[in-house]
This record gives structure tokens, C-alpha cells and sequence, in this order.
């Protein structure tokens, strides 16, 4: 799908950037010349752009082989950075893919800048192209014949080429498991249950060769993971605990135990959301999809580090079966719960996931889970929340998040939150404080099934999905985390 080259060859599609410049240089100069000076012109009459993110597309059958130039404006190049790389290749190759061109050549090296180097901007090309290009898998019956997508990218650079198609590879490969992850948010809660989701892990740990486990209800009824169980209790779909090992190390320790919410549809129980609140809740699976994201990119990529991950999965129903408020429950950890909000399901089935993750030898655990609305009110759509009970865990997370181009941000976890989480005259914890400061109350509840491990919660109930498109994608399932969740494992891997 990408390949690096030294020599150009011939092809109808070809891509250059463009920094805001007196002088044109380079391969742009050299294409200029072989246009008799046409581009200079162009930007000079203002048909071209060398603003950041604008693309221009120039009809050119006067440069030997090529039909069509899509010149990507890159600003200033002093302060192009790795993040603007991606947005201006996101932009191009969204409107190439959108011209329905199957080949594209693109001069790497018209990209390249103080800080960003060849590596830096195949990584950003690959991923950028993977993510723009991404379409919904949706169910309408389509008239038309299906349209084929942007196929093979050559890219045409001076620099190592090894190193390149490397760097290619990785962005590809980070841009692809995003991708795979968003397909499972938007999945619909009928197509897409607990079992579904469990064959979908064990597929990837069948072409991966992770070590897979796949607890029934039976085997949770005598581990008594009393968590999870009570959110399946309302539901005639059986409920899973997924679990994947990737060993990368002679050794399983060290290992990073990654836990996502598996919630394959929230109705919010016989706390019943209302019929505004309830749509959209085939997403409250995002945290299980970002871990299988990961674990996607971990299986390609193989770095030297163990890796666990954690997945309880269930949908959260109404029957007369179903848990109700007041009742009291016993998790995997032997710690009592009363229910105060049967909405308030995710902590309980992510509870016993990270005490299942401990029993599996995690030395550090980071949850992913779209947790709670609090979130949303607190942060936006645009950023993750997070707590942590270990703040050098939580810095190492922070930059990986900074790398892969995530935002995150940390809320407190206060001794006095804690004493609301324990208020309760029945058992050791209660589910839901009230609504002052609710994400806090989420995540701090999950500090105390984490308890000594070091530990980082990642709210993604604001970043999971999108309600509008832009250059990255298409409204919907955003595949947030996976790229973070990677940079975590690799950084790592690479510190050890
Ligand atoms: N899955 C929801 C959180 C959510 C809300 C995700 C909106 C995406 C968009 C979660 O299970 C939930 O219902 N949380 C409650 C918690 C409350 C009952 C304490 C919430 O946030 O309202
Ligand atoms: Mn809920
Ligand atoms: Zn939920």
C-alpha cells in the first residue's frame, strides 16, 4: 500500500508540499521548470496556496506522465511541526480520495522540514492517509457499483529507504488500528454483542498469536466476579471476560494491563436513561475498542514488553431479572458495592476487570472507558480525562498522549473524594455519590480496585465519538486512545 522509492517513475497522481517561501526549491523548482514556470505564476496570481492545510489541484499535461499536481500548502517552515504534517496530509489525501484516484505519488522530501524529518513525515503521511480515507461501514443499499479507494502511494525521497518504508509502516499501522477501532464503536448493539466483541478478540489473537481466555458466566459465578455479573443480570445475552496476553519479554513481568469497557449497549438499567440520553449508547463499548485497537497495532509491531489486555463485556438491561437500586453486590475483590444507580454500570464491570488484571500478573493498569456525562460537561468533546493514584505513570501516559497528538487532562482524586465513594451505611463502597463532581466520583470509585497497582483511568465518554467530520474522518467513532495507548507500549519498551 506504501512504498518508498529513490527514482520517479510515471504516475497520473503526484503530490507536493509547499512552505511559504520567496524562492521555490527542490523538487518543487524542478517541477516548476519542467511547467515552464507555471507554478510560479499560479502563486502569484493566488490560484495556489502555500498557506498550512490548503490544497491546490493544478491540471498539468504538460509534465511528462502527470495528469494532475495537488501542490499542499505547509505555512511557514520554521514552524511546521509533526502534528501539522498529518492535518495537511489528512487534507490532501482526503480530497484525492474523495477525486476517487486509486495511485498517488507524493515527493517526501517537499514535506520535510527542521522538525520534521523523512521519518517523522512518512509516519505522518501513512497515518494520515488511513484515517482520512476511512468510511463508515454502514447497511444502506447502494445503487451504484462500490467505488475503489486510494490504493498504492508511492513516495518518491532522497533519504534512507529503509528507514522510510519503516516509518511508512508504522503510521499505517497506527492509522489502520484506529481505524478498526472506530468500526467496532460504530457497530450497532444488535450486531455487535459481548459474544461478538469476544470473537472478535479471539480472531486477533488467532493472527497475532496472543494467548486468549474467554470467561463464560459460569466461570464468573465461581470466580464471583459479582461486577460484571450484576450488569448482565438484566440481559438475555451472556456476558464476557475478555482477556488477551501478548508476551514481548523471556519473562511475564512487567507487564502492562490495559482494561476497557466493554458495554455493548447502556440503557442505564431501571435508572433507564431518557429517549434523548439512550441513542448513541452502542458506543459505550469505545474503551474495550480502543484496547483492541492497540493490541492490533502491538500484534504488528511487536515491541519487547508485556502486554494484558482486560475486557469485560455486557450490555446493561431492563428485566425482572436486572439489578435494581439498593441492592448490594459482591465484586471479584471481595469488596462490597451498593448500587445506588444502576447507570452507573461501567465501574462496576470495569471493578472486577482490574482485579482480573492483577490476578493476571499487571503490574500497571491504564482503564479505557466511556465512563461518565460528567466528563463531558468538565472537559468537551476534544480531550480525555484522567486520574491516576501514580503521577510518574500518569507523565509517562502524558507524553506518550502529546506524541500520538491526543489531548488528555488530569482531575484530582482528593482523600476526601474517597470518603465519598465509601459512603455507605450497607457496604464497603457505593456506585454513585450524586451528581457534584461525577467523573471524579467514577474514576476515584476505580482507584479503589486499582489499590496499590499503579494505575491510570482514561475517561473517553467525551472523545469516543464525533458528531461532525472533519480531514481525520468521518463523524462517529473516533478510535481515540488506540495511537496513545501504542506510543505508551513502544515508549516503554524502548525505556526498559
Ligand atoms: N455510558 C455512560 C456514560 C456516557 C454518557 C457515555 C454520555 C457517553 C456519553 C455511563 O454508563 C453512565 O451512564 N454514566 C452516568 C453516571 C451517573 C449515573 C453517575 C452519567 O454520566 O450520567
Ligand atoms: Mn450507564
Ligand atoms: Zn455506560
Amino acid at each position: 500500500m506504501f512504498y518508498a522509492f529513490h527514482d520517479f517513475e510515471k504516475n497520473e497522481t503526484l503530490m507536493i508540499g509547499l512552505f511559504k517561501k520567496s524562492q521555490l526549491n527542490g523538487k518543487a523548482e524542478e517541477i516548476d521548470r519542467q511547467l515552464n514556470g507555471q507554478l510560479t505564476q499560479l502563486l502569484k496570481d493566488g490560484d495556489v496556496s502555500s498557506t498550512k492545510a490548503k490544497v491546490s489541484k493544478i491540471f498539468t499535461p504538460s509534465l511528462p506522465g502527470v495528469k494532475r499536481l495537488y501542490v499542499v500548502g505547509l505555512g511557514r517552515e520554521a514552524e511546521f511541526t509533526f502534528e501539522d504534517a498529518k492535518h495537511c496530509f489528512a487534507e490532501a489525501i482526503q480530497m484525492i480520495h474523495k477525486d476517487r484516484k486509486q495511485e498517488l505519488t507524493v515527493c517526501l522530501d517537499t514535506f520535510v522540514s527542521d522538525r520534521v524529518n523523512a521519518n517523522d513525515a512518512a509516519h505522518a503521511l501513512a497515518e494520515s492517509a488511513m484515517l482520512s480515507s476511512y468510511e463508515v461501514q454502514d447497511y444502506k443499499h447502494k445503487s451504484n457499483e462500490p467505488e475503489r479507494p486510494l490504493e498504492n502511494v508511492y513516495v518518491l525521497t532522497d533519504h534512507d529507504l529503509k528507514e522510510v518504508q519503516a516509518s511508512l509502516h508504522v503510521g499505517q499501522v497506527y492509522g489502520h488500528a484506529t481505524n478498526s477501532a472506530r468500526t467496532l464503536v460504530n457497530m450497532p448493539g444488535n450486531m455487535l454483542t459481548a459474544t461478538d466483541l469476544a470473537s472478535y478478540a479471539a480472531e486477533l489473537a488467532a493472527k497475532y498469536e496472543f494467548e486468549c481466555e474467554i470467561l463464560e458466566k459460569e466461570e464468573m459465578e465461581e470466580l464471583g466476579m459479582g461486577g460484571l455479573l450484576a450488569v448482565n443480570q438484566g440481559s438475555s445475552e451472556p456476558p464476557k471476560m475478555i482477556v488477551l496476553k501478548y508476551q514481548g519479554k523471556e519473562t511475564w513481568d512487567d507487564v502492562i494491563g490495559l482494561v476497557g469497557k466493554g458495554i455493548t449497549f447502556d440503557t442505564g438499567g431501571y435508572s433507564l436513561k431518557t429517549k434523548d440520553g439512550i441513542v448513541g449508547m452502542k458506543s459505550d463499548m469505545g474503551g474495550a475498542a480502543s484496547v483492541l485497537g492497540a493490541m492490533e497495532a502491538i500484534g504488528e509491531l511487536r515491541p519487547e514488553q508485556n502486554v494484558l489486555a482486560v475486557i469485560p463485556s455486557t450490555d446493561n438491561m431492563i428485566s425482572a431479572t436486572a439489578m435494581k437500586p439498593d441492592d448490594v453486590i459482591v465484586s471479584l475483590s471481595g469488596k462490597t458495592i451498593e448500587i445506588l444507580n444502576t447507570d452507573a454500570e461501567g465501574r462496576l464491570a470495569l471493578a472486577d476487570g482490574l482485579t482480573y488484571a492483577k490476578h493476571h500478573g499487571a503490574s500497571m493498569l491504564i482503564d479505557v472507558a466511556t465512563l461518565t456525562g460528567g466528563i463531558i460537561v468538565a472537559l468537551g468533546t476534544e480531550t480525555t480525562g484522567a486520574m491516576t493514584n501514580h503521577e510518574p505513570l500518569y507523565e509517562e501516559l502524558r507524553q506518550a498522549a502529546e506524541e500520538a497528538g491526543e489531548a488528555i487532562w488530569q482531575l484530582p482524586i482528593t482523600e476526601k473524594d474517597k470518603k465519598r465513594v465509601k459512603n455507605s451505611q450497607m457496604a464497603d463502597l457505593n456506585n454513585s455519590p450524586g451528581r457534584e463532581g461525577h467523573a471524579i466520583m467514577a474514576g476515584t470509585f476505580l482507584g479503589e480496585f486499582a489499590e496499590q497497582t499503579p494505575w491510570v483511568h482514561l475517561d473517553i465518554a467525551g472523545t469516543a465519538t464525533t458528531n461532525k467530520s472533519t480531514c481525520f474522518g468521518p463523524k462517529g467513532g473516533t478510535g481515540v486512545m488506540v495511537r496513545t495507548l501504542v506510543t505508551f507500549v513502544e515508549r516503554f519498551a524502548g525505556n526498559m
